[in-house]
């Protein structure tokens, strides 16, 4: 398999969509969906109507025919109003229902079917490693759809290489569940099993490859060289991405503004990155032809490219939010802030202060508190040994009710509901509350500036990559045969 030299990064729910991904994929290029809740975008595009008919098509695909239609039965309808709420699925959990597991696996696979569709470019499908529950089925889902490769940050990815070995076997598989305080002797594993869902149609799958996302040498080493299988490559975040970014290391210092202070202990070796023999991609602020080649000539096997795509005219980004930020960044009034208390998950999490949007604290206070997406709760032991599960941006009453401490809870944004939103899923709530989004993109929006004076404000994924693969050529004329072979498939 030749390896590619972009990666179109996995962003939020949804914002790069099965769309977004194919139109990448198949100008050879690799195409990255974001497996982040991929049940409740499936269910909520249903409800919408399923403009296009795109979700039915690949449902009709899916081996399990009456799961399908039991689903589209449910779900798919046409009367949706901006104040009738969305009908919701159970909260993720690490005992889920029989009709739970086939939704997730469905959702999975309908995404990578329709960004693996009608050409023989390669997909692949980020998660988060934090949001663990739904980790099996998910990737089981997206292996029955072909899905080329796995990436995954945001978490410590050691047992992911060998459940992507026991998945394309099609046998039972566990995966290890953080839980808070758990004692001595708890043994708490997330279990699936292939043929208790397929029955007797277990399929050949091939076994994608896996891209961890690391901030650190010290991470890097331990999955290449500690567990067993190893990863196959990595993605090199900066702390200047869009999304979820590392802490910095040592002790939290914050600026003036109130941001993270990074430094050069927060810095990657990327000579130490080149003896691991691994393939490696540099991701943040890496979205120039300039960078692509700095990138190679440090070893690098490409980059991973956010933000470009991200404001992209087909990506899932709702337009009218796209629109707003296109037109703070040509007038050069984008403010993109670094919140270390955010998201519920304790990473710093990058803002973009929009108006209207929760990036506003008066309007985050304003909200009624509800928890009812779930994807970031915490796993924690109960005093009987059963699991309870926390959010800090839940209603203060119930976390403190289980024994979350009420200081953790200052600040927080509920990601889940603000990422819906932000490609127009937002939801209705029983406080009379429409949902409003909270948009991240990474620091440097310069290869945008870049991108809408050379294509304008409606550039395509296709503009990105013609930008980023043309003007490699450009700056390296002897390379120029290979990179074009490469924009083609
Ligand atoms: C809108 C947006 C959403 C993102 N969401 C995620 C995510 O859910 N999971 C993840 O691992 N990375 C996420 N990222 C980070 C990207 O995968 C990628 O590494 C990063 O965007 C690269 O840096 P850049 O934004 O400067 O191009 C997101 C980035 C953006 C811009």
């Amino acid at each position: 398999m030749r390896e590619p030299l972009i990666i179109q990064a996995g962003m939020g729910v949804a914002v790069s969509d099965w769309r977004l991904a194919h139109n990448v994929a198949r100008l050879g290029q690799l195409g990255v969906v974001s497996g982040t809740a991929l049940d409740s975008v499936l269910v909520r595009r249903l409800q919408l109507g399923d403009p296009g008919g795109h979700m039915r098509r690949a449902i009709a695909k899916f081996p399990l025919t009456q799961v399908g239609e039991r689903v589209i039965e449910k779900y798919f309808r046409h009367d949706k109003t901006s104040t009738t709420p969305f009908a919701r699925l159970p909260l993720p959990s690490a005992t889920p229902s029989r009709e739970s597991l086939e939704i997730l696996v469905l959702a999975n696979f309908v995404e990578i079917y329709l960004a693996k569709e009608n050409h023989d470019g390669k997909v692949g499908i980020n998660y988060l490693e934090k949001v663990q529950a739904p980790h099996l089925p998910s990737i089981y889902g997206a292996m029955l759809a072909g899905v080329d490769y796995v990436l995954m940050g945001a978490g410590i990815p050691r047992e992911i290489p060998a459940v992507l070995d026991t998945l394309s076997r099609n046998e039972d598989t566990t995966y290890g569940l953080y839980v808070a305080d758990a004692q001595p002797g708890d043994n708490f594993r997330l279990k699936f099993s292939p043929r208790e869902i397929m029955g007797d149609k277990l399929p050949t799958l091939n076994r994608p490859k896996f891209l961890a996302i690391v901030a650190s040498n010290t991470l890097a080493i331990m999955l290449a060289k500690k567990i067993s299988p190893p990863v196959d490559g990595f993605v090199i975040e900066a702390p200047s991405a869009g999304g979820h970014n590392a802490p910095p290391r040592g002790k939290l210092q914050l600026n003036e503004r109130g941001e993270p202070i990074y430094g050069v202990r927060d810095e990657v070796d990327l000579v130490a990155m080149k003896a691991l023999g691994l393939p490696f991609y540099l991701a943040g602020s890496r979205g120039s032809p300039e960078d692509l080649k700095a990138a190679l000539e440090a070893g690098a096997s490409g980059i991973q490219v956010g933000t470009a795509f991200a404001l992209a005219q087909d990506s899932g980004l709702s337009p009218s939010i796209r629109a707003q930020l296109l037109k703070k960044i040509a007038t050069e009034s984008l403010d993109i802030f670094t919140d270390p208390r955010g998201s519920p998950t304790g990473f710093p999490f990058k803002v973009a202060r929009l108006e209207g949007t929760n990036s506003q604290a008066d309007l985050v206070a304003a909200r009624v508190r509800v928890c009812d997406l779930g994807y970031l709760r915490e796993p924690y032991r109960k005093t009987d040994g059963t699991i309870g599960y926390l959010c800090p941006s839940e209603p203060v009453d119930h976390y403190v009710k289980k024994g979350g401490a009420i200081e953790d809870t200052v600040g927080r944004m509920c990601l889940c509901n603000g990422m819906m939103a932000n490609i127009d899923q937002n939801q209705w709530q029983a406080s009379q509350q429409l949902e409003r989004p909270i948009v991240t993109l990474g620091d440097n929006v310069e290869c945008v500036h870049r991108l809408i004076k050379k294509y304008g404000a409606e550039y395509t994924s296709q503009a990105v990559l013609e930008y980023l693969l043309n003007g490699l050529a450009e700056t390296s004329p002897t390379k120029e045969k290979s990179v074009l072979d490469r924009l083609t498939p």
